[in-house]
């Protein structure tokens, strides 16, 4: 057996003992759907008499929304839409769901079942709205997501229940901020109601980000070698966003537009991304371990100093002045 195959096995292990971890943290994260806000809350009601004029309005309220803004926020809900790929990323890892059943009443799988339900209610309703609004170009989105679906999800976890817990509260806390920040542009351009939108969206990520950044904090405490090994593998091959493969093309692709947008209205940047490691490598106070392993102390000194070398990246981030708006109707 090599390293690599232990320290799976080993992590495996850990993650398995968390099991009742995971059963708590449904009661204590996520939301009773009889509770839980749905997306009809912020839609017009198409049974009532006068949804024509709840359309108009609605339409006027997303006419002022600029271009780029539609762009990223198509992306973020593609991002969204690609969930069946989250469900079987989450119980593909090592230890998560070893017995292949996705209906299974174990803490692990029950969780990523109750997580990606959430999650669903964020793409059907970015979907509506943004098909209501016309804004954006609904068949080229929806070929996305199909290509997005079709392509697959890699986050480059392999399979390590560690890595994909960085992974996933970092990404958590990433999409949180983009719709916040997606919120501020919208209420800016004058639609209240998709400021609230995000800002509702934004409230569950952060949700989802607490209870992964709990997790995580659950294995620094037992295994701290095991753990900063996985925090710098993951971020040695850095974050991607989950929809990065909604496209093949090598230039100019839909995701490099996306990226870029984001970056240059402010929506999602480098700097936030600095911003992420500072505040994971605090939280789990990576430097404040001791005793450690060779390998983890060598982890422990990349990490210590990771965030400052993406502030100093961020600093330098220039955007291209013209970049094509993808999926909006001209
Ligand atoms: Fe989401
Ligand atoms: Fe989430």
């Amino acid at each position: 057996m090599n390293s690599r195959t232990n320290e799976l096995e080993k992590n495996a292990e850990v993650i398995s003992s968390l099991e009742s971890i995971a059963a708590q943290a449904v009661e204590d994260f996520l939301v009773d759907p009889r509770h839980c806000w749905q997306p009809t809350d912020f839609l017009p009601d198409m049974s009532r008499e006068d949804v024509l004029e709840q359309l108009v309005l609605l339409r006027k309220r997303t006419d002022a929304i600029p271009a780029e803004v539609i762009s990223s926020l198509v992306g973020n809900m593609i991002t969204e839409e690609a969930l069946p790929n989250y469900l079987s990323f989450f119980n593909l890892l090592k230890g998560m769901n070893d017995e292949g059943n996705m209906a299974s009443e174990k803490g692990w799988v029950r969780w990523s079942r109750a997580w990606t339900a959430e999650e669903n209610r964020h793409g059907d309703l970015l979907n509506k709205y943004l098909y209501l609004s016309g804004r954006a170009d609904m068949k080229q989105v929806e070929i996305t997501i199909h290509n997005l679906i079709g392509n697959g999800f890699d986050s480059k976890a392999e399979q390590d229940p560690y890595q994909a817990m960085i992974y996933t509260s970092f990404q958590e806390r990433a999409t949180k901020i983009a719709h916040v920040n997606t919120g501020k542009l919208a209420d800016k351009a004058g639609d209240d109601v998709l400021s609230r939108i995000c800002k509702t969206i934004a409230g569950d990520e952060a949700r989802h980000e607490k209870a992964y950044k709990s997790f995580m904090s659950k294995i620094f405490e037992i295994d701290p070698d095991g753990a900063l090994l996985a925090f710098e593998k993951m971020m040695k091959k850095q974050i991607t966003m989950p929809a990065f493969l909604m496209d093949h093309e090598k230039k100019d692709s839909l995701f490099s537009r996306f990226s870029l947008i984001t970056q240059k209205m402010g929506i999602y940047t480098t700097s936030d991304y600095a911003s992420i490691i500072t505040h994971l490598t605090g939280l789990w106070k990576v430097g404040s371990f001791t005793g450690l392993k060779d390998y983890a102390v060598r982890a422990q000194e990349y990490l210590g100093t990771l965030a400052e070398r993406y502030h100093r990246i961020a600093e330098r981030v220039t955007v291209p002045g013209l970049i094509c708006p993808a999926w909006v109707r001209e």
